[in-house]
C-alpha cells in the first residue's frame, strides 16, 4: 500500500490563481521522495495538501490507503500521527517561553498518544544528537542548527511513518547544513522522508526518487540517480546546471 497517492490534484488559493495542476504521484514505503522546484513552483502548497491542512479543488489525496477527509476528525487525528512536518525556520517553530522538554512532549498530549513523555523525550533528543539535559533548557539556549534538531525531535515524538521537511536546511549556514543533512539521512533509513528543496544537492543527498515541479506541474519524475545523470526536461537541466554541489553524505539507495 502506498503511503501517499495523489491523483490529478488541482489547487488554487481562495484569492489567487491556480497553483497546482494535475499532480499525480505515489509515495511508497522505504523510498525517500524529493520535491524539487524553484521558489514559487508550488512545493510548500503541495506539502499543505499532504499534511491535510487544505484539500484539493479537483483530484484526490490518499494517505495510508484511504482518502483524506478534512471534516473527519478521527481520520485527521490519525493523519497527524502518520505524518509530521519540519519547516525551514527553526526560530519560528519553537515557542521561546516553553522549555524544550515541554515543547517536545506537547504532541503526545495534543494527539492523545499512549506514550510516556519521560521516556519519549530522551528518546527523541538522543535520536537528533542532543544531550538529555536539553529538555530543561529554553530555546534561547540553542543555535539555529540545534533548534532545527529540536524541531526534528518534536516531529519524531509521535513516531510518524512519514516526515515532511520543507526546506529544512535553507536557513542554516553551510557547515550546520551538512550536519543536519547527515541527521536527516540517518532518519531517512528508519522512516520515509519527503524533502522539499530548491537545492538539488539536498535532494541528491537524501532521496531515492524525485519529482520536479515547474509552476505547479510535474515536469519530470523518477529515480534521483537517473534524473541527475540524464535529465529529460529543460527546466530540470536548468536547475541542475545552476546549483553548486555540496559535500553529500552517503546517498540513500534507490
Ligand atoms: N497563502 C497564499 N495565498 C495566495 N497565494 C499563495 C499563498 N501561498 C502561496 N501562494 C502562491 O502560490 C504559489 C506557490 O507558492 P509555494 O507553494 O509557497 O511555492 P514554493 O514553496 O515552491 O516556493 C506562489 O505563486 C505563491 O505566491
Ligand atoms: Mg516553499
Amino acid at each position: 500500500m502506498s503511503l501517499f497517492r495523489l491523483e490529478g490534484v488541482d489547487y488554487a488559493y481562495p484569492d489567487g490563481a491556480q497553483v497546482l495542476h494535475g499532480i499525480s504521484f505515489a509515495l511508497e514505503e522505504g523510498e525517500n521522495l524529493g520535491i524539487l522546484g524553484e521558489s514559487g513552483s508550488g512545493k510548500s502548497t503541495l506539502l499543505r495538501l499532504l499534511l491535510g491542512l487544505d484539500r484539493p479543488d479537483a483530484g484526490s489525496v490518499e494517505a495510508d490507503g484511504s482518502p483524506l477527509d478534512l471534516r473527519d476528525r478521527a481520520r485527521m487525528k490519525a493523519h497527524r500521527r502518520f505524518v509530521q512536518p519540519v519547516f525551514q525556520d527553526p526560530y519560528g517553530s519553537l515557542d521561546p517561553r516553553m522549555r524544550i522538554g515541554r515543547a517536545l512532549a506537547e504532541p503526545i498530549a495534543a494527539l492523545g498518544l499512549p506514550l510516556d513523555p519521560h521516556t519519549e523525550v530522551p528518546r527523541v533528543l538522543a535520536a537528533v544528537g542532543l544531550p538529555e539535559d536539553s529538555a530543561r533548557r529554553s530555546p534561547r539556549a540553542f543555535s539555529g542548527g540545534q533548534r532545527q534538531r529540536i524541531a526534528i525531535a518534536r516531529a519524531l515524538i509521535a513516531r510518524p511513518r512519514v516526515l515532511l521537511a520543507d526546506e529544512p536546511v535553507s536557513a542554516l549556514d553551510l557547515s550546520t547544513r551538512v550536519r543536519i543533512i547527515e541527521l536527516l539521512a540517518a532518519l531517512g533509513r528508519e522512516l520515509t522522508l519527503v524533502m522539499v528543496s530548491h537545492d538539488v544537492a539536498v535532494v541528491a543527498a537524501l532521496c531515492s526518487r524525485m519529482i520536479v515541479l515547474e509552476q505547479g506541474r510535474i515536469v519530470e519524475a523518477g529515480p534521483v540517480r537517473r534524473i541527475l545523470e540524464a535529465p529529460q526536461h529543460p527546466y530540470t537541466r536548468r536547475l541542475l546546471a545552476s546549483l553548486p554541489r555540496m559535500p553529500a553524505p552517503e546517498r540513500t539507495t534507490s
